[in-house]
């Protein structure tokens, strides 16, 4: 397998420890869980997505296994402008703060509490199961490249995470480039639900959920290898990396490093696994690898 240069590298904006970033809503709840994901070796962190207002998120079953992954609906539930204080002790590490809102206002507002401290903003236009907010919004180039917009006005590096749930992934991505966006990331869950035959019923709660782990790798490959092909901003894939392998190959598609999620739910040591696999002292230089598969 190829292996790559250790050390830290420059993606949108930030500086990360590698190429290894804990992906939204996985773990990063408190300040205390992203502490400790950077101690068990992610090159940086993104937060739960904090909204305009306190969020209990749907009604369960939130989440539930299948065969490849895991299916959730949790509703973005959130602490808000509370969660300002967890973000304290974290002062300086390489924290990403995703954000939502249900307009350009709202992003502004919510971005203006954690400008201060956050490193990067990534917006969350891209949730498949909140009504008014997330991938609502997010399938709407103008209204991605407005909030993008608002939120870049800060002058703090901005992120946009998008849906795959659109014909056109590449128009969206469009827009967060004309809006200020630093860097994209792709992709969120893909939109599935699972019915139970004895219940005669939606599993989840909120009946329809998003889809996350190995079954969507090959969804968020091709969404990446898109993104990188129309944009000349950089491009975080997301989706499905649970291995060394698989972040060699986003990054053969376009990727500059990627966000692990529910790999991390399966084993919190993942970073630390895929890094003893991925770096060596003689490894190829990262830049090297990067979009190499469109050669
Ligand atoms: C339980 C759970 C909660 C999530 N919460 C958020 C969230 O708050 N904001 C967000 O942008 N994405 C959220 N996501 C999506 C992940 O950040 C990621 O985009 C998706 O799960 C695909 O990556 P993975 O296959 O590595 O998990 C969540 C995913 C899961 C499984």
């Amino acid at each position: 397998m190829i292996t790559l240069q250790p050390g830290d590298i420059d993606v949108g904006g930030v500086t990360l420890r590698n190429h290894l970033l804990l992906a939204a809503g996985v773990l990063g709840t408190t300040g205390a869980s992203l502490q400790r994901l950077l101690k068990l070796g992610a090159g940086g962190v993104v937060t739960k997505s904090i909204g305009p207002e306190p969020n209990a998120g749907h009604h369960g079953p939130c989440l539930i296994r299948t065969e490849c992954g895991v299916l959730n609906a949790m509703g973005l539930p959130n602490p808000s402008k509370n969660f300002v204080e967890e973000l304290a002790p974290l002062e300086g590490e390489p924290v990403i703060v995703s954000i939502f809102g249900k307009d350009p206002e709202e992003f502004k507002e919510v971005a203006g509490w954690f400008a201060e401290h956050a490193k990067a903003f990534e917006l969350n236009v891209s949730c498949p199961h909140a009504a008014g907010y997330g991938a609502a919004i997010g399938t709407d180039p103008e209204t991605v490249l407005e909030c993008t917009r608002a939120v870049a006005s800060y002058g703090v590096p901005v992120w946009v995470k998008l849906t795959p749930n659109v014909t056109d992934i590449t128009t969206i991505g469009l827009a967060a480039e004309k809006g200020g966006a630093s860097a994209i990331v792709a992709i969120n869950t893909v939109r599935g639900m699972r019915i139970s035959t004895a219940m005669r019923r939606p599993v989840l709660g909120n009946r329809t959920g998003g889809l996350s782990g190995k079954a969507i790798f090959p969804i968020a490959v091709k969404c990446v290898w898109d993104l990188y092909a129309a944009c000349t901003i950089p491009v975080i894939g997301c989706g499905g990396v649970s291995t060394a392998e698989d972040v060699i190959e986003m990054m053969m598609a376009g990727a500059q490093a990627v966000e692990i999620g529910t790999a991390v739910m399966d084993d919190v040591r993942v970073f630390d696994g895929i890094a003893q696999k991925l770096y060596a002292k003689d490894g190829a230089d990262p830049a090297s690898i990067v979009g190499v598969a469109h050669d």
